[in-house]
């Protein structure tokens, strides 16, 4: 399996990620645990060695189930990510928390969780207007040195909050929202982190389950679907028929419409990797076939027309403006 240097973080990962959100209930209701640490097992099998997950995923929950299907894999070899941010009330409520004496309970937290000792990438969820940059970034360095983590990155931030972040601390990595569909951060985000050797890893690749090809445009959702505007009425139906107008490139290529998303996602010179959501062992196995494949300039462009948002359109291979 391929293995990309992520930025300048010192980690070789593998360009697919094992995303674990779907492990949080509140946002996607109750899914097989069993599932789900066979597909993480699975996923090593394949060569997937990067995992991502959060203290936010089911209150610690998702955390809990990374520790429990890497417990026996070999540690050298897997590279894991978690992110910090809230403060967590019993009651089950949250409020951003990046102070000091908290990350550092949050950290120790997650190490226990995931049966660690050290975290391999440490993310700031979000960006905290409260709290000092200096302060923020002073902590993340003694945890450090204390071995806790090893590199560290932010997600959910602008390129202005992302720049301010690196003047006070050796940010390696961000991890933004990006698909086919909302290619956000190209003409900002994404070339900062190309010029700065910024590794990034892009979270919601399949635009939540979207670009796979596999609804069309009638199903309805139980979990937080139900009520994001892509997922309803006219507009899920036609960025359906969009998605299924891939489905002639996919198949030139021998590629299913959600491996051909991922390739094309990975062709942005500034994306290292695309971070899947996975529930089953199914899942994974079809997005690392994805990993290694690539796609003509001409066709890249062409995908990207078909499912891009409306407005002027990218320049095709021979340069013109369709
Ligand atoms: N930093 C952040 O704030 C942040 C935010 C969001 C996500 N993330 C991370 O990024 C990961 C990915 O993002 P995401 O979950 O939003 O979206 P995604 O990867 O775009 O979509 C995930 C959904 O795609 C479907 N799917 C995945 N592989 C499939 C396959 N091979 N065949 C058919 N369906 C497949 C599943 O849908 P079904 O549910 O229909 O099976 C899954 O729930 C998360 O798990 C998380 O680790 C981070």
């Amino acid at each position: 399996m391929d293995r990309v240097l992520l930025g300048e973080s010192g980690l070789s990962v593998s360009p697919v990620c094992f995303g674990t959100w779907q492990l949080s209930p509140r946002f996607w209701g109750e899914q097989s645990k069993d599932d789900a640490v066979s597909a993480m097992k699975l996923a090593y099998d394949q060569g997937i060695n990067f995992i991502d997950t959060a203290d936010a995923y089911g209150d610690g929950y998702g955390e809990s189930v990374v520790g429990e299907a890497i417990k026996d894999l070999p540690r050298d070899e897997l590279v894991i990510v978690t992110k910090v941010f809230n403060h967590f009330n019993p009651d089950g409520s949250r409020y951003p928390d990046l102070t000091p004496d908290h990350v550092a309970e949050r950290c120790e937290a997650s190490l226990g969780r995931l049966g660690l000792d050290t975290i391999d990438l440490y993310l700031l969820h979000l960006y905290d207007q409260l709290t000092p940059l200096a302060d923020i970034a002073g902590t993340l360095e003694r945890l450090r040195d204390q071995g806790k983590v090893r590199a560290i990155g932010v997600s959910n931030h602008s390129v202005e909050q992302l720049r301010a972040q690196r003047r006070c601390g050796a940010y390696s990595v961000i991890q933004p929202p990006y698909s086919l569909i909302d290619p956000v951060g190209e003409s900002g985000l994404l070339p900062y982190c190309q010029s700065e050797n910024v590794g990034v890893m892009v979270y919601s690749p399949l635009h939540k389950g979207l670009l796979t090809g596999k609804y069309t445009g009638t199903e309805t959702f139980d979990d937080f679907r139900g009520y994001h505007a892509d997922f309803q009425g006219e507009r899920f139906k036609e960025l359906c028929d969009k998605v299924q107008s891939l489905r002639p490139i996919a198949d030139r290529y021998e590629l299913t419409i959600c491996q051909l998303a991922i390739v094309a996602t990975l062709m942005h010179p500034a994306i290292h990797v695309a971070i899947c959501g996975i529930k089953t062992p199914e899942q994974i196995a079809e997005a690392a076939g994805a990993v290694g494949r690539t796609i003509s300039r001409e066709d890249y462009f062409a995908v990207r027309n078909l499912v891009g948002p409306a407005g002027p359109k990218l320049a095709d291979a021979k340069g013109e403006q369709k």
